[in-house]
C-alpha cells in the first residue's frame, strides 16, 4: 500500500479491484495482513508476513476486505519453497508451508492468546509455551479427498483450490498422509480411470462418485477407506466402505450402504481404541498423547475424583483419565461413538467408566441426576464451541476444575468469558500443535473455581 499519509478517507476498495499491498502480520484462520495507513484492513489468502503481494479482492466491506494474491510481486525473505506440491502448485492443505516452522508455532502462540484476551476480555492467565509438533510432515492418520473432472474428462481424486468449490487440485502424494494412506487414494482414482466412472458434478447433479475418506491406524497399521457416492449401481470398488448418497447435498452423512471393514483399531497412550467410521478420532495420533497429557496434568487428579467428559467422541480422553480417577461418565452425541467407547473400556480392562450417548444441551442435568455433580468436567466440542445454553449446564455441575481442550481459540475465549461470569478463573492456558503446516491451532486450558 502507499506509504504517503493520508489526510482524507478513501473510498473502500471494490470487489475485483486489484491492489498492491505489503502483507505484516498473519490473521486468525492463515491469512495475511495488510494495512492500509487509514485503518482499512485487507485479509490476504495465501500470503505471509514480508511478502509484497498483488491482491484481487474477493469482498469488501466497511471495515476490511478479503482479496486473495494475484502475483507475488516480492516474496519474504523467510519464505521457503514448498514440499507439497501438486500439478505445480503449492498444496491447498499445507496454507503455512513456506512459513518457517518457528514462525508457524510462535504465530499460534500470540493466536490464542490474542483471542482470549480481545474477544473473551480475559487476563491474568497463564499462557504456557506451545507444545511443538514432533512430526511435521505426513502426521495425519485421516484425510478427505473429493472427486472431479480435467476438461479431457479425467477422472481427478485430491482437494478443492483455496477458497473454489469449483477448482479441484489432484493429488499424487499428500504429504500430510502416510506413503500407505497416498497408495490407497491413488488405487482408488486408477480404478475409477479404469473402469471410466464419472466424477459427480455438483452443479448438473450428474455423475457417481463424490468422495473419499482414507483413515489409518498410525500404530496399527490399520487401513479404512471410505468411498462415498451418488448411485448404487457400479463396479464393486476396492475400499473397504461405501457410503451412497442420493441427494443433492455431497455431504458424508446418512449411509445408505455400507460395505467391509467398520471399525479400525489404533494405540494411544498405552490403550488401545477401536474407531468407527462416524466416530470422531484425533486426526494426528502423536500429538493427541501430548494434548491429553497436557490435559491430564490440568486435571491434577489425585485417584478419587467424579470426572465428566462432555463430548467424548470414542472415550479417549475418559479412558486417559480413568486410572487416576475414581470414576469418570462419558456423554457423547454419536451413538456408534459411545458403542466404541463402551467397547474401548472393556477391551483396555477399565471398570470405573460410563458412558451416555446424548446431547451435552440436554444430556448435562440427567447426567447430574445419574452419576451426581463431578469435581472435574473435560469438555473437548467441535469448532463452533459452546453455546451459551450448555455454558449454563456446565457451570451447573459446580466442578472445582474445568479443563477445556478447544480447537479454536476464537470460541474458547467468550466460552471462558462466561465462565469466569460465573466464578471460575482462567489460570493456565497451553497449545499443542496438532496441525502443522496448516493455520489450525489447539490449546488446552485450565479454569478453577475460586
Ligand atoms: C473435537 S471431538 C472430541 C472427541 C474426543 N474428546 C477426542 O478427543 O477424540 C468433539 C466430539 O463432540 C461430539 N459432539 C458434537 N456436538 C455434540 C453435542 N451437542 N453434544 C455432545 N457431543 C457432541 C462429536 O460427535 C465429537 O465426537
Amino acid at each position: 500500500m502507499s506509504a504517503e499519509p493520508q489526510t482524507t478517507a478513501r473510498p473502500r476498495p471494490a470487489r475485483g479491484e486489484q491492489l498492491d499491498l505489503e502483507i505484516d502480520d498473519l490473521a486468525y484462520g492463515g491469512k495475511g495482513v495488510a494495512r492500509r495507513d487509514d485503518g482499512y484492513v485487507v485479509f490476504v489468502a495465501g500470503a505471509l508476513p514480508g511478502d509484497r503481494v498483488r491482491a484481487e479482492l474477493t469482498k469488501s466491506k466497511r471495515n476490511y476486505a478479503e482479496a486473495r494474491v494475484e502475483q507475488l510481486l516480492s516474496p519474504s525473505p523467510d519464505r521457503l519453497s514448498p514440499e507439497c506440491v501438486h500439478d505445480g502448485e503449492p498444496c491447498p492443505g499445507c496454507a503455512w508451508q513456506s512459513l518457517p516452522y518457528p514462525r508457524q508455532v510462535a504465530a499460534k502462540q500470540r493466536q490464542v492468546d490474542d483471542a482470549l484476551r480481545r474477544i473473551g476480555g480475559l487476563d491474568g492467565f497463564e499462557l504456557e509455551e506451545i507444545v511443538p509438533a514432533d512430526d511435521l510432515w505426513r502426521y495425519r492418520n485421516k484425510l478427505e479427498y473429493s472427486f472431479g473432472e480435467r476438461e479431457d474428462g479425467e477422472v481427478t481424486l485430491g482437494f478443492h483450490a483455496r477458497g473454489r468449490w469449483d477448482l479441484l487440485v489432484d493429488v499424487d502424494d499428500c504429504k500430510l498422509a502416510s506413503e500407505a494412506g497416498n497408495e490407497a487414494r491413488n488405487a482408488v482414482r486408477d480404478w475409477a480411470r479404469a473402469e471410466g466412472l464419472p466424477a459427480y458434478d455438483r452443479r448438473s447433479r450428474r455423475g457417481l462418485l463424490r468422495n473419499l475418506a482414507v483413515r489409518e491406524g498410525h500404530r496399527s497399521g490399520h487401513l479404512q477407506t471410505r468411498l462415498v457416492t451418488s448411485a448404487a449401481r457400479f463396479p464393486r470398488p476396492p475400499v473397504d466402505l461405501h457410503t451412497v448418497i442420493e441427494g443433492p447435498s455431497g455431504g458424508t452423512d446418512g449411509p445408505t450402504g455400507v460395505l467391509g471393514r467398520e471399525r479400525i483399531s489404533e494405540e494411544l497412550g498405552g490403550l488401545r481404541f477401536e474407531i468407527s467410521h462416524s466416530a470422531f478420532f484425533q486426526t494426528n495420533t502423536t500429538m493427541a498423547e501430548r494434548l491429553y497429557g497436557v490435559a491430564r496434568d490440568y486435571a491434577s487428579l489425585r485417584g478419587t475424583e467424579r470426572v465428566f467428559d462432555l463430548y467424548c467422541g470414542i472415550g479417549t480422553i475418559a479412558l486417559t483419565f480413568a486410572r487416576g480417577a475414581g470414576e469418570v461418565w462419558g456423554l457423547e452425541i454419536v451413538p456408534d461413538a459411545i458403542a466404541d467407547a463402551e467397547r474401548n473400556a472393556e477391551i483396555n480392562g477399565v471398570t470405573n467408566a460410563r458412558f451416555r450417548a446424548a446431547n451435552a444441551r440436554t444430556g448435562v442435568r440427567p447426567l447430574i441426576e445419574e452419576a451426581g455433580k463431578p469435581d472435574v468436567v473435560v469438555i473437548d466440542p467441535p469448532r463452533a464451541g459452546l453455546s451459551q445454553k450448555i455454558v449454563r449446564r456446565v457451570i451447573e455441575c459446580e466442578a472445582q476444575r474445568i479443563v477445556y481442550v478447544s480447537c479454536n481459540p476464537t470460541t474458547l475465549a467468550p466460552n471462558a468469558a462466561q465462565l469466569t461470569e460465573a466464578g471460575y478463573r482462567l489460570r493456565r492456558v497451553r497449545p499443542v500443535d496438532m496441525f502443522p503446516q496448516t493455520p489450525h491451532i489447539e490449546c488446552v486450558a485450565l479454569l478453577e473455581r475460586e
